[in-house]
């Protein structure tokens, strides 16, 4: 009969946690369109999967009336479950207690789930929706924070590590994400901001919205934060299960190869015409990597922000691969801050997390202008090059078209440690364009020709030479810059090819405490 009324106590007991902050606050939740905790953990995990730890910790403030404000789980729901089959750990920020505010005790909760995840080598996913700091335990919150802070810190290049906002995420408390690899936003219920509207307003006197200060729109375009934006809560928990099939567990293992059903000999006949005849016309690049993936599928980061680059993970022959592409379709897919930051830190992460690089080069240069020259263009393009040169992954690089100057070098050349570079008929690789060559080598021929028609006449003739040497690929085939010059059509499978040569590859770089990459 005792052992009954333990187990009574027991469900009793989970019933209570499962609850959070209680029925009113959860319908509460709904009301504002966003899932609880738990609802989300369930979408987000194999069904079934989930093994919650620490269910029953509570806080132990008695400080304004903190005593009576007691929760079984303290506002965040942690565990570990799996993802097809794979393991990761979690937590959940409950909104329902105290605003998912981070106490002592709750911090003590996501450290555990992060230290779990570390000694097995398994990926972290937090599921973000807080209030911040937990304004009565004051320093101890801040203490609490600084220990994720710590742990985030030692776990990056480790273990994978995602954030999804599904809520609000204000103060010291975005910093915990923008220290993970990828941070996920739910449109309509996030935001993300170091100081809110009201105290904007009030130290700088700029009057903006929550939305135009800190939401998923803001963050995937223009500040770059958020590396995807999802419709919502079900569509951003998917993008996670699928950005997570193209990670290993951890540093040390290989992301897991999946059955390929695309026959790898696939012939695109479609390749060998899809770029302009005119070298200034766009093309959409997206067009050339969903054809040779496998099945098409490319899962883009970073969709909004800095177009002129597209960067996402794919599959060749069922083995993931990081891609990084020069978009000629906009601003004709020139290098400036921020591509080169945004392509950056995605080298960053394919290369920690031993994910090849497959890179397709149709790049005009650098965007000149002080803008850009002011906002440090300088550091921030070598940190591309630098990204380049120090990943020892497989890194397989398509001359697609432009190839030019300084943008040549960065975009994984030959000479950054690139193993398989290989051109397409239509690539041009040389120190810049044929018009700017022509300005700069015949300026003062072109100074003394005073007719119009006379000096189109020449600028054409000399183009037409120039393009004769430079504007082709067999200049850099002759110096084995480029491996080989590949009918476009055979794409996919010579980087199949090529991938499977690379398997094996060791490499390693000099032995440092770490490298001061340019930040
Ligand atoms: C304690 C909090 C809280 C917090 C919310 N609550 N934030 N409790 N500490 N930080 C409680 C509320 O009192 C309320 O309790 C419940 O959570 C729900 O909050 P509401 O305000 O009713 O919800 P909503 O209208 O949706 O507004 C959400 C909110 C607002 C915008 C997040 O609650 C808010 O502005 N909170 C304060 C945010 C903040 O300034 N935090 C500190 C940031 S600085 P009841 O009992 O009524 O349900 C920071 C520093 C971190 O975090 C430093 C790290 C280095």
């Amino acid at each position: 009969m005792a052992a009954e009324g333990n187990i009574k106590k027991l469900v009793e007991l989970r019933a209570q946690a499962r609850l959070g902050g209680g029925q009113k606050r959860i319908d509460a939740q709904h009301e504002k369109g966003k899932l609880t905790a738990r609802e989300r953990i369930e979408l987000l995990l194999d069904e079934g999967s989930f093994e919650e730890m620490d269910m029953f910790v509570t806080h132990r403030q008695t400080d304004f009336g903190l005593d009576k404000e007691q929760y079984l789980g303290d506002g965040v729901v942690t565990g570990y479950g799996t993802v097809d089959g794979r393991l990761v750990y979690v937590f959940s920020q409950d909104f329902t207690v105290l605003g998912g505010s981070l106490s002592e005790t709750n911090a003590k909760k996501i450290c555990k789930v992060m230290d779990m995840a570390m000694k097995m080598g398994a990926p972290v996913i937090g599921l973000n929706d807080s209030g911040g700091a937990r304004i009565q335990e004051g320093v101890l919150s801040l203490a609490g924070y600084a220990e994720i802070f710590q742990r985030n810190i030692e776990a990056s290049g480790v273990i994978p590590q995602i954030s999804a906002i599904l809520g609000p995420c204000a103060g010291g408390a975005v910093y915990s994400p923008a220290l993970t690899d990828f941070i996920l936003m739910a449109e309509n219920i996030s935001y993300m901001f170091v100081t809110g509207p009201k105290v904007t307003k009030t130290v700088t006197g700029e009057d903006i919205s929550v939305e135009n200060l800190g939401g998923p729109i803001i963050h995937a375009s223009k500040s770059g934060v958020a590396h995807f934006v999802c419709e919502n809560e079900v569509e951003t928990l998917k993008t996670i299960r699928r950005l997570i099939s193209y990670m290993p567990q951890n540093f040390m293992e290989n992301p897991p190869v999946i059955e390929c059903t695309d026959p790898i000999d696939r012939v695109d006949d479609i390749l060998n015409t899809i770029i302009p005849d005119n070298p200034n016309k766009p093309y959409n690049v997206l067009d050339i990597i969903t054809t040779i993936v496998d099945n098409g599928e490319f899962e883009e980061v970073h969709k909004y922000y800095a177009k002129n680059i597209v960067v996402g993970f794919a599959r060749f022959n069922g083995q993931a691969v990081g891609i990084v592409a020069n978009q000629p379709n906009f601003l004709a897919g020139v290098l400036d801050i921020d591509a080169s930051k945004k392509a950056a830190r995605f080298v960053r992460f394919c290369d920690a997390f031993n994910i090849p690089l497959v890179t397709l080069v149709d790049v005009p240069g650098f965007l000149p202008g002080s803008s850009q020259e002011y906002g440090g263009i300088i550091s921030n393009g070598a940190k591309l090059m630098y990204a380049y040169g120090e990943a020892t992954v497989p890194k397989v690089t398509i001359t697609l078209r432009k190839s030019y100057g300084g943008a040549h070098d960065v975009m994984s050349c030959k000479q950054l440690k690139g193993d398989l570079n290989y051109a397409w008929p239509s690539a041009e690789i040389a120190v810049m364009g044929a018009a700017g060559a022509i300005e700069i080598l015949n300026y003062k021929e072109l100074s003394a020709i005073k007719d119009e028609e006379e000096k189109a006449k020449y600028i054409a003739e000399k183009e037409a030479e120039y393009r004769e040497k430079f504007a082709n690929p067999y200049k850099a085939a002759k110096y084995g810059y480029i491996d080989d010059v590949i009918e476009p059509r055979y794409t996919r499978f010579r980087i199949i090819r090529a991938l499977a040569s690379l398997a094996s590859k060791n490499e390693t770089r000099p032995a440092k405490k770490h490298n001061n990459i340019p930040l």
